[in-house]
């Protein structure tokens, strides 16, 4: 006994494992969090200075247990047998082969968590499920497990995670709920209620809902497809506002002030990205068609297809603006993470903006405060399959920009592509000074003051606003 009350091991040190375990670590002083990973790599930038992710807050929160209560570590087997918690955190993401591929969500990694915990354990364990999978996978962990070597019982536990980046720290500190689904049984209900005890330490119990299994594991899939429905839904009318006059910010303080709608949620964009929301509901619609629900199914695919359409919609009307032409012309893009405060660029829809541009031979000059130029590459390479080694002249074609004024020297248009709050800030009759004219600016996220600018003398073009 080494003076803790229980130990914690997660596998998969990535965006949700690192920061629900820092968390963890910290309303728990009594409770050793260790998250495990198989990449040495991003083990060793949880341990250093530099993070493997961007979040606010979550440095002051790694800071205050690293080292005391909270460890990360490459050695799966070591601490998986010292864990009588064991989450499984681990990228889940859309097959790409194979029965399902671009719609079923690849549970590999889940089961090979569920093969090493069977390997390894010596004892007992409860095993929760963190990462987002599609209904029912904790049978498929829990046979796994029960094929285990030494006659081990083992409790399995559904408990997704709903914290967005950007805001992962307060909403893991102040969750609007957490929700643990156990097998209805004394063994599972006293495994669910262990882990109530560990959330407890700082979240009210009234917020702290069980249910069975299954409806926990289909609540994450359920509470994505909501969410991003209704940004698909108000971005649909951004597009018969355009062809109206009516202004989607007006529309949307008119419907939202509705308490049975709410305003949260409903700001037009250019579309969703992340990586989650597509994944979550293209696994969902596989659900539904596996059911033979195809209806269900075809409902929801359309929050998707409306969200290409928005994506796609915005760099024609880029190119439709510029004359018809961007060929050679300089285009500065403000934001490639897919929403402000966070590094990641899985799925960002800046992407598709940047890609089109490039089909189009533009010169484009991205600046944003925290994507690297590799991550973008590797993500354009992976969603797009497009590279430096496949696309001859994408090298040149993009530029990363050391600031927003750098990008924006010299260049025929600008786009507001991730809401950065630095972007509000910017001194645009100075950018308007040094770009060509007529100086076009594309409000991808409705953040500017759009009065100002054309005061200024910027032509600009908004998501659902008059031009
Ligand atoms: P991520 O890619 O950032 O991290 C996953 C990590 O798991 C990687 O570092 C990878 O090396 C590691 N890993 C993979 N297989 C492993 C194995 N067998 N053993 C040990 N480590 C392994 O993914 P993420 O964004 O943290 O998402 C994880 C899960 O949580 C997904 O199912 C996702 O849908 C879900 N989720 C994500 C978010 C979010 O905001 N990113 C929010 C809620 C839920
Ligand atoms: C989302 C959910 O909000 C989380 O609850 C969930 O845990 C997570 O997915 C997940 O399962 O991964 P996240 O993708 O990190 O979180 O970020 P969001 O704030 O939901 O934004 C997603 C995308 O929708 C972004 O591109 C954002 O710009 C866009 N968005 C969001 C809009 O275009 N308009 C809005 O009104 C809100």
């Amino acid at each position: 006994s080494d003076g803790y009350d229980l130990h914690i091991c997660c596998m998969g040190a990535g965006y949700v494992g690192g920061p629900t375990m820092a968390v963890i670590a910290a309303n728990c002083p009594k409770i050793r969090v260790c998250v495990v990973d198989l990449s040495k790599k991003i083990i060793d930038a949880w341990n250093s200075p530099d993070l493997p992710i961007y979040e606010p807050g979550l440095m002051e929160v790694v800071e205050k247990s690293r080292g005391k209560n909270l460890f990360f570590s490459t050695d799966i087997d070591a601490e998986i047998k010292k864990a009588d918690i064991i989450f499984i955190s681990v990228n889940t993401p859309t097959k790409t082969v194979g029965i399902g591929a671009g719609r079923a969500a690849n549970v590999k990694n889940c089961e090979l968590c569920a093969r090493k915990i069977a390997e390894v354990s010596e004892g007992s364990k409860i095993v929760v499920e963190k990462s987002t999978v599609p209904v029912r996978t904790a049978e498929a962990v829990r046979r796994v497990l029960d094929c285990n070597e030494k006659g081990l019982k083992f409790q399995v536990l559904s408990n997704p995670e709903f914290l967005a980046e950007g805001t992962a720290i307060p909403d893991l500190m102040k969750p609007d709920r957490v929700l643990i689904g156990g097998v209805q049984s004394p063994e599972g209900l006293a495994a669910a209620e262990a882990l109530v005890s560990v959330y407890a330490n700082w979240v009210p119990r009234e917020q702290i809902l069980t249910t069975n299994l299954w409806s926990s594991e289909l609540a994450k899939l359920v509470a994505n497809a909501f969410l991003a429905q209704r940004v698909s839904s108000i971005n649909s009318i951004s597009a018969l506002c355009e062809a109206t006059g009516a202004n989607v910010s007006e529309i949307t303080r008119a419907v939202g002030m509705d308490n049975r709608i709410g305003k949260r949620f409903l700001n037009s964009s250019i579309g969703f990205g992340g990586s989650c929301f597509q994944k979550d509901i293209l696994n969902l619609v596989y659900l539904c068609e596996t059911y033979g629900l195809r209806e269900c199914a075809e409902y929801w695919n359309q929050v998707i297809v409306m969200n290409d359409y928005q994506k796609k919609r915005f760099s024609e009307k880029m190119v439709s603006t510029l004359f018809n032409t961007v060929t050679g012309k300089k285009i500065a893009i403000l934001g490639f993470a897919f929403k402000k405060d966070t590094g990641d660029v899985r799925e960002t829809p800046s992407m598709f903006v940047v890609r089109d541009l490039v089909h189009e031979q533009a010169k484009v000059h991205v600046y944003d405060p925290q994507v690297k130029r590799e991550d973008m590459w590797t993500e354009m390479d992976y969603t797009c399959k497009m590279s430096v080694a496949n696309y001859p002249g994408l090298e040149e074609a993009v530029t990363t920009a050391p600031d927003a004024y750098a990008a924006c020297d010299g260049a025929h248009a600008l786009a507001v592509l991730t809401e950065w709050d630095e972007f509000k800030e910017l001194d645009y009759e100075r950018i308007y000074k040094s770009m060509a004219k007529p100086a076009f600016v594309f409000d991808g996220r409705n953040i500017l003051d759009h009065d100002a600018l054309r005061k200024i003398g910027f032509e600009v073009h908004a998501i659902g606003k008059p031009d």
